[in-house]
């Protein structure tokens, strides 16, 4: 493979039902649940934008159209926002899909895991590096996690992992690594288990939802028995690539939010609540009066 300093391509797997959230996700994906004002699907395109990349890939599936209605052209809100000379949020609206960016959208026919989700974009992939993001994963760091990931890439030109350090009592959650540290921040992974049991857990370094992976993945992934829940595993595909290519894990700087959990998820809203520029000081005011029994 060339060498390949920007990344063109991010999948975005955005099938999954998002049961955790019902009612609320009955007839909307979890994915347009806004943080503050921002679907959470648009946290995680800015943040592969910020890494250089300009193609999103969204293995979609059935009650997800809204996704591809927020990043279309949206011709009648437009034309109202301009007759009424609203253009600060005309100029809003069209910042979500600048002319440089593009959209693709595949459908993952059953819910067969994250691992089946990657691989149903693997004829848009192609034979290049690319990105995953996980969008129920908000995550906020200077510079952007993904971006941090990308330049660790561009020395590495290997698969790069996102990892952070979790309690022991939390490994049943995640994809954990283990293996030996080269760098700062940086891991060469010799062992990756999906969702372990803290006593067979190779350590507390879990998978945080942004990868960088090489396409070898795509064969990994398809000739792994079923894993974890009866499900097509990420995890265990880059388990295989392991055993063909050196897979590198990075702890990123910044915060990671499991807004797939309800609790992640407010911990995100106040957060980035108080950080806004436009409501952040009010909301400050607001909770600091707040007569918490
Ligand atoms: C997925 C992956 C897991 C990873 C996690 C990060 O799990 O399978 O390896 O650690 O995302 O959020 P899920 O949260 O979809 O159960």
């Amino acid at each position: 493979m060339n060498k390949v300093t920007t990344l063109k391509k991010a999948v975005f797997p955005v099938a999954g039902l998002g049961t955790r959230f019902l009612p609320a996700t009955k007839a909307q994906p979890k994915e347009m649940l806004p943080v503050v004002d921002k679907p959470l699907i648009q946290y995680a395109v800015e943040e592969a934008y910020a890494a250089g990349i300009r193609h999103m890939i969204f293995v979609t599936g059935r009650n997800k159209r809204a996704i591809e209605d927020h990043f279309d052209t949206a011709y009648e809100l437009e034309t109202e926002l301009e007759a009424s000379q609203k253009l600060d949020l005309l100029a809003l609206v069209r910042s979500m899909n600048p002319s440089d960016m593009d959209f693709s959208y595949v459908r993952q026919p059953r819910s067969l895991g994250l691992g089946h989700a990657v691989l149903c974009a693997e004829h848009l992939v192609g034979n290049e590096p690319f990105a995953v993001l996980l969008a129920d994963d908000l995550m906020v760091g200077t510079p952007p996690v993904l971006a941090q990931m990308a330049a660790r890439f561009a020395e590495l030109q290997q698969s790069v992992l996102a990892v952070q350090e979790v309690p022991l009592a939390h490994t049943k959650r995640y994809g954990m690594v283990a293996g030996e540290t080269i760098g700062d921040r940086l891991m060469k992974v010799s062992k990756m288990v999906e969702k372990p049991a803290p006593e067979v857990a190779p350590s507390r370094m879990a998978v945080a939802g942004r990868y960088i992976l090489t396409p070898a993945v795509f064969q990994h992934i398809r000739s792994q028995p079923t894993g974890v829940g009866g499900e097509i595993q990420l995890t265990d595909g880059i388990a295989g690539l392991m055993t063909q290519e050196a897979v590198y894990a990075f702890q990123y700087s910044g915060k990671r939010y499991d807004c797939g959990s309800k609790e992640g998820f407010l911990e995100a809203t106040v957060e980035l609540a108080l950080a806004h520029p436009e409501v952040g000081e009010h909301f400050r005011n607001y909770l600091k009066n707040l007569q918490i029994p």
